[in-house]
Protein backbone atom coordinates (compact mmCIF):
# COMPACT_ATOMS: atom_id res chain seq x y z
CA UNK A 1 0.00 0.00 0.00
CA UNK A 2 1.57 3.58 -1.12
CA UNK A 3 0.82 6.69 0.96
CA UNK A 4 -0.19 9.85 -0.84
CA UNK A 5 0.42 13.32 0.84
CA UNK A 6 0.85 15.72 -2.59
CA UNK A 7 -1.61 15.57 -5.90
CA UNK A 8 0.94 15.10 -7.67
CA UNK A 9 2.09 11.96 -5.75
CA UNK A 10 -1.89 10.67 -6.17
CA UNK A 11 -1.69 11.38 -10.28
CA UNK A 12 1.38 9.30 -10.48
CA UNK A 13 0.37 6.08 -8.54
CA UNK A 14 -2.87 6.34 -9.78
CA UNK A 15 -1.40 6.61 -13.32
CA UNK A 16 0.84 3.92 -12.69
CA UNK A 17 -2.61 1.91 -11.62
CA UNK A 18 -4.67 2.73 -14.90
CA UNK A 19 -1.66 1.42 -17.08
CA UNK A 20 -2.53 -2.17 -15.37
CA UNK A 21 -6.13 -1.70 -16.62
CA UNK A 22 -7.59 -1.87 -13.53
CA UNK A 23 -10.71 0.35 -12.33
CA UNK A 24 -10.15 3.16 -9.33
CA UNK A 25 -12.80 2.56 -6.55
CA UNK A 26 -12.72 5.42 -4.13
CA UNK A 27 -13.71 5.87 -0.49
CA UNK A 28 -13.27 9.79 0.66
CA UNK A 29 -13.28 10.23 4.42
CA UNK A 30 -12.37 12.41 7.35
CA UNK A 31 -10.40 9.60 9.09
CA UNK A 32 -10.77 7.90 12.80
CA UNK A 33 -12.23 5.09 10.79
CA UNK A 34 -14.39 2.47 12.31
CA UNK A 35 -16.12 -0.97 10.41
CA UNK A 36 -18.88 2.06 8.94
CA UNK A 37 -15.74 3.35 6.82
CA UNK A 38 -14.18 -0.04 6.59
CA UNK A 39 -17.23 -1.38 4.38
CA UNK A 40 -16.67 0.65 1.78
CA UNK A 41 -13.16 -0.08 1.58
CA UNK A 42 -14.20 -3.97 1.52
CA UNK A 43 -17.04 -3.62 -1.02
CA UNK A 44 -14.08 -1.55 -3.66
CA UNK A 45 -11.80 -4.34 -2.91
CA UNK A 46 -14.49 -6.57 -3.34
CA UNK A 47 -14.80 -5.42 -6.75
CA UNK A 48 -11.35 -6.04 -8.05
CA UNK A 49 -11.01 -1.86 -7.62
CA UNK A 50 -7.30 -0.17 -7.42
CA UNK A 51 -8.80 0.98 -3.96
CA UNK A 52 -8.07 4.95 -3.16
CA UNK A 53 -8.89 6.26 0.39
CA UNK A 54 -8.51 9.42 1.12
CA UNK A 55 -8.32 10.95 5.01
CA UNK A 56 -8.68 14.58 4.96
CA UNK A 57 -10.33 16.56 8.11
CA UNK A 58 -12.16 19.12 5.70
CA UNK A 59 -12.36 22.56 7.15
CA UNK A 60 -14.67 24.09 4.90
CA UNK A 61 -17.81 21.76 5.57
CA UNK A 62 -17.52 22.89 9.70
CA UNK A 63 -19.19 25.55 10.79
CA UNK A 64 -18.09 28.19 13.45
CA UNK A 65 -18.14 26.35 16.88
CA UNK A 66 -17.90 22.88 15.22
CA UNK A 67 -15.81 20.18 15.60
CA UNK A 68 -13.14 20.77 13.44
CA UNK A 69 -10.51 21.12 16.01
CA UNK A 70 -11.50 18.22 18.04
CA UNK A 71 -12.00 16.34 15.25
CA UNK A 72 -10.10 12.81 16.29
CA UNK A 73 -7.18 12.44 14.00
CA UNK A 74 -5.70 9.12 14.46
CA UNK A 75 -3.54 9.19 11.33
CA UNK A 76 -1.61 5.96 12.25
CA UNK A 77 -4.21 3.60 13.33
CA UNK A 78 -6.31 4.77 10.42
CA UNK A 79 -3.52 3.69 7.85
CA UNK A 80 -2.80 0.69 9.73
CA UNK A 81 -6.68 -0.20 8.90
CA UNK A 82 -6.55 0.82 5.43
CA UNK A 83 -3.54 -1.49 4.75
CA UNK A 84 -5.62 -4.43 7.30
CA UNK A 85 -8.34 -4.06 4.63
CA UNK A 86 -6.43 -4.12 1.02
CA UNK A 87 -6.61 -0.51 0.62
CA UNK A 88 -3.81 0.39 -2.65
CA UNK A 89 -3.18 4.16 -1.98
CA UNK A 90 -3.64 6.48 1.23
CA UNK A 91 -4.01 10.08 -0.20
CA UNK A 92 -3.55 12.04 3.30
CA UNK A 93 -3.24 15.92 1.98
CA UNK A 94 -2.69 19.21 4.03
CA UNK A 95 -5.86 22.04 3.97
CA UNK A 96 -2.99 23.63 1.87
CA UNK A 97 -2.53 20.89 -0.86
CA UNK A 98 -6.60 21.42 -0.95
CA UNK A 99 -7.62 24.61 -1.07
CA UNK A 100 -4.12 26.09 -1.65
CA UNK A 101 -3.21 29.69 -0.43
CA UNK A 102 -7.32 31.28 -1.93
CA UNK A 103 -10.04 29.21 -3.14
CA UNK A 104 -12.55 30.96 -5.17
CA UNK A 105 -14.17 28.29 -7.05
CA UNK A 106 -17.13 26.41 -5.04
CA UNK A 107 -19.92 23.26 -6.10
CA UNK A 108 -22.94 24.43 -4.60
CA UNK A 109 -26.30 22.09 -5.61
CA UNK A 110 -29.25 24.02 -4.89
CA UNK A 111 -32.62 22.96 -2.96
CA UNK A 112 -31.74 19.46 -1.83
CA UNK A 113 -29.42 20.77 0.60
CA UNK A 114 -31.63 23.23 2.37
CA UNK A 115 -33.43 20.34 4.19
CA UNK A 116 -32.24 18.44 6.76
CA UNK A 117 -28.79 19.24 7.90
CA UNK A 118 -28.86 21.94 5.44
CA UNK A 119 -30.89 23.71 7.78
CA UNK A 120 -28.75 23.07 11.03
CA UNK A 121 -25.51 23.47 9.08
CA UNK A 122 -25.59 26.42 6.76
CA UNK A 123 -22.55 25.90 4.61
CA UNK A 124 -21.89 22.17 4.90
CA UNK A 125 -22.75 20.98 1.87
CA UNK A 126 -20.64 23.55 -0.02
CA UNK A 127 -17.74 22.42 1.65
CA UNK A 128 -18.20 18.68 1.21
CA UNK A 129 -19.55 19.02 -2.82
CA UNK A 130 -16.26 21.44 -3.35
CA UNK A 131 -14.04 19.39 -1.57
CA UNK A 132 -15.73 15.54 -3.32
CA UNK A 133 -15.39 17.48 -6.66
CA UNK A 134 -11.81 18.36 -5.84
CA UNK A 135 -10.67 14.82 -4.81
CA UNK A 136 -13.03 13.24 -7.60
CA UNK A 137 -10.55 15.43 -10.07
CA UNK A 138 -7.62 14.67 -8.60
CA UNK A 139 -8.45 10.79 -8.00
CA UNK A 140 -10.35 10.43 -10.83
CA UNK A 141 -11.75 7.30 -10.17
CA UNK A 142 -14.67 5.20 -11.92
CA UNK A 143 -16.67 4.58 -9.09
CA UNK A 144 -16.86 5.96 -5.56
CA UNK A 145 -18.41 4.63 -2.44
CA UNK A 146 -20.46 6.55 -0.03
CA UNK A 147 -22.19 5.47 3.32
CA UNK A 148 -26.32 5.47 3.31
CA UNK A 149 -25.81 6.75 6.80
CA UNK A 150 -25.33 10.31 5.70
CA UNK A 151 -27.98 9.75 3.49
CA UNK A 152 -28.53 13.63 2.19
CA UNK A 153 -24.65 13.22 1.39
CA UNK A 154 -24.76 10.48 -1.05
CA UNK A 155 -28.12 12.23 -2.70
CA UNK A 156 -26.37 15.79 -2.91
CA UNK A 157 -23.15 14.09 -4.16
CA UNK A 158 -25.02 11.82 -6.97
CA UNK A 159 -27.07 15.10 -7.98
CA UNK A 160 -23.60 16.85 -8.63
CA UNK A 161 -22.04 13.98 -10.04
CA UNK A 162 -25.15 14.29 -12.39
CA UNK A 163 -25.44 17.20 -12.77
CA UNK A 164 -21.96 18.10 -13.67
CA UNK A 165 -21.59 15.16 -15.88
CA UNK A 166 -18.57 14.16 -14.08
CA UNK A 167 -17.62 10.50 -15.72
CA UNK A 168 -18.06 8.51 -12.26
CA UNK A 169 -20.33 5.79 -10.64
CA UNK A 170 -21.35 6.84 -6.98
CA UNK A 171 -21.82 3.45 -4.94
CA UNK A 172 -23.68 3.94 -1.44
CA UNK A 173 -23.40 1.32 1.19
CA UNK A 174 -25.64 0.23 4.15
CA UNK A 175 -24.99 1.84 7.57
CA UNK A 176 -23.15 -0.33 9.78
CA UNK A 177 -24.32 0.07 13.03
CA UNK A 178 -22.79 -1.47 16.92
CA UNK A 179 -24.55 -4.45 18.54
CA UNK A 180 -27.22 -2.62 20.13
CA UNK A 181 -28.08 -0.67 16.79
CA UNK A 182 -26.26 2.75 17.64
CA UNK A 183 -24.91 4.07 13.81
CA UNK A 184 -21.20 3.83 13.50
CA UNK A 185 -19.89 7.44 13.57
CA UNK A 186 -16.29 8.72 14.21
CA UNK A 187 -18.17 11.00 16.70
CA UNK A 188 -19.66 8.46 19.02
CA UNK A 189 -16.60 8.61 20.55
CA UNK A 190 -17.56 12.10 22.02
CA UNK A 191 -19.93 10.52 24.20
CA UNK A 192 -19.90 10.14 27.95
CA UNK A 193 -20.86 6.61 29.00
CA UNK A 194 -24.54 7.62 29.85
CA UNK A 195 -25.13 9.50 26.61
CA UNK A 196 -23.67 6.25 24.88
CA UNK A 197 -26.43 4.60 26.09
CA UNK A 198 -29.17 6.92 25.73
CA UNK A 199 -28.11 7.42 22.14
CA UNK A 200 -29.77 3.73 21.52
CA UNK A 201 -33.32 5.71 21.19
CA UNK A 202 -31.89 7.07 17.63
CA UNK A 203 -32.37 3.60 16.18
CA UNK A 204 -35.19 2.56 18.30
CA UNK A 205 -37.18 5.39 17.29
CA UNK A 206 -35.77 4.67 13.71
CA UNK A 207 -37.36 0.68 14.16
CA UNK A 208 -40.30 2.24 15.63
CA UNK A 209 -41.06 4.13 12.38
CA UNK A 210 -40.76 0.55 10.71
CA UNK A 211 -42.98 -1.13 12.82
CA UNK A 212 -45.53 1.62 12.35
CA UNK A 213 -45.19 1.40 8.68
CA UNK A 214 -45.46 -2.62 8.33
CA UNK A 215 -48.74 -2.85 10.85
CA UNK A 216 -50.35 -0.22 8.20
CA UNK A 217 -49.72 3.51 9.35
CA UNK A 218 -49.32 6.19 7.04
CA UNK A 219 -49.43 9.25 8.55
CA UNK A 220 -45.70 11.07 9.06
CA UNK A 221 -47.44 13.00 11.78
CA UNK A 222 -48.78 10.04 13.66
CA UNK A 223 -45.85 8.22 12.97
CA UNK A 224 -42.94 11.47 13.93
CA UNK A 225 -45.06 11.95 16.82
CA UNK A 226 -44.29 8.53 17.88
CA UNK A 227 -40.72 8.83 17.14
CA UNK A 228 -40.19 11.70 19.36
CA UNK A 229 -41.67 9.85 22.43
CA UNK A 230 -38.97 8.04 21.92
CA UNK A 231 -36.34 10.25 21.61
CA UNK A 232 -37.59 12.19 24.94
CA UNK A 233 -37.40 9.62 27.23
CA UNK A 234 -33.82 9.36 27.75
CA UNK A 235 -32.43 12.48 29.64
CA UNK A 236 -29.27 12.84 27.53
CA UNK A 237 -31.02 14.37 24.59
CA UNK A 238 -30.52 18.01 24.88
CA UNK A 239 -32.11 19.06 21.44
CA UNK A 240 -34.09 17.34 18.15
CA UNK A 241 -33.13 18.92 15.31
CA UNK A 242 -35.52 16.82 12.99
CA UNK A 243 -37.32 13.75 13.05
CA UNK A 244 -38.94 13.57 9.64
CA UNK A 245 -40.29 11.65 6.86
CA UNK A 246 -38.85 11.97 3.17
CA UNK A 247 -38.63 10.99 -0.38
CA UNK A 248 -35.87 9.86 -0.43
CA UNK A 249 -34.85 10.85 -3.84
CA UNK A 250 -36.41 14.73 -3.60
CA UNK A 251 -35.90 14.56 -0.05
CA UNK A 252 -39.33 16.41 0.23
CA UNK A 253 -41.08 15.78 3.22
CA UNK A 254 -43.90 13.23 2.72
CA UNK A 255 -47.20 13.40 4.31
CA UNK A 256 -48.69 10.17 3.51
CA UNK A 257 -45.61 7.25 3.37
CA UNK A 258 -45.80 6.32 -0.04
CA UNK A 259 -42.77 4.60 -2.21
CA UNK A 260 -39.53 4.64 -1.09
CA UNK A 261 -39.24 7.11 2.01
CA UNK A 262 -36.38 7.85 3.66
CA UNK A 263 -36.84 8.40 8.03
CA UNK A 264 -34.66 10.36 9.13
CA UNK A 265 -33.34 12.19 12.83
CA UNK A 266 -30.87 14.37 14.07
CA UNK A 267 -30.04 14.76 18.02
CA UNK A 268 -28.01 17.01 20.20
CA UNK A 269 -26.38 15.34 23.05
CA UNK A 270 -23.98 18.20 24.78
CA UNK A 271 -22.29 19.39 21.77
CA UNK A 272 -22.15 16.09 20.03
CA UNK A 273 -24.65 15.98 16.80
CA UNK A 274 -25.68 12.67 15.94
CA UNK A 275 -27.35 11.75 12.57
CA UNK A 276 -29.38 8.43 10.94
CA UNK A 277 -32.14 7.19 8.89
CA UNK A 278 -33.73 3.89 7.53
CA UNK A 279 -34.94 3.39 3.92
CA UNK A 280 -38.19 2.02 3.99
CA UNK A 281 -40.57 0.49 0.68
CA UNK A 282 -43.67 1.61 1.94
CA UNK A 283 -44.69 0.27 -1.71
CA UNK A 284 -48.13 1.89 -3.33
CA UNK A 285 -51.04 1.69 -0.97
P1 LIG B 1 -16.78 10.59 7.06
O1 LIG B 1 -17.76 11.04 8.08
O2 LIG B 1 -15.43 10.17 7.49
O3 LIG B 1 -17.46 9.42 6.26
C1 LIG B 1 -16.83 8.86 5.14
C2 LIG B 1 -17.80 7.91 4.47
O4 LIG B 1 -18.12 6.84 5.39
C3 LIG B 1 -19.14 8.59 4.11
O5 LIG B 1 -19.56 8.15 2.84
C4 LIG B 1 -20.06 8.09 5.20
O6 LIG B 1 -21.42 8.06 4.82
C5 LIG B 1 -19.52 6.70 5.45
N1 LIG B 1 -19.93 6.19 6.76
C6 LIG B 1 -19.78 6.80 7.96
N2 LIG B 1 -20.33 6.06 8.94
C7 LIG B 1 -20.85 4.96 8.34
C8 LIG B 1 -21.58 3.82 8.81
N3 LIG B 1 -21.87 3.65 10.10
N4 LIG B 1 -21.94 2.88 7.91
C9 LIG B 1 -21.65 3.04 6.59
N5 LIG B 1 -20.99 4.09 6.09
C10 LIG B 1 -20.59 5.04 6.95
O7 LIG B 1 -18.67 11.85 5.12
C11 LIG B 1 -17.55 12.34 5.23
O8 LIG B 1 -16.55 11.76 5.97
C12 LIG B 1 -17.15 13.62 4.53
O9 LIG B 1 -18.28 14.45 4.41
C13 LIG B 1 -16.51 13.39 3.14
C14 LIG B 1 -17.48 12.70 2.17
C15 LIG B 1 -15.23 12.57 3.27
C16 LIG B 1 -16.13 14.76 2.52
O10 LIG B 1 -15.26 15.44 3.33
Amino acid sequence: MEIAKTIKEVRRFIGAARLRIRRIGFVPTMGALHKGHVSLIEASAKNRDFVVVSIFVNPTQFGPGEDFNKYPRPIDADIKICKENNANLVFVPTPKEIYGSENLTWVNVERITDALCGQFRPGHFRGVTTVCAKLFNIVQPDVAYFGQKDAQQAIVIRRMVADLNMPLQIVVCPTVREQDGLAMSSRNQYLTPQQRKDATCIYRALQKCRYMVEAGSRDSKEICAEMRKILNEPRSIDEIQYVILVNAETLLPVEKAAGIILAAVAVKMGTTRLIDNILLDVGRS
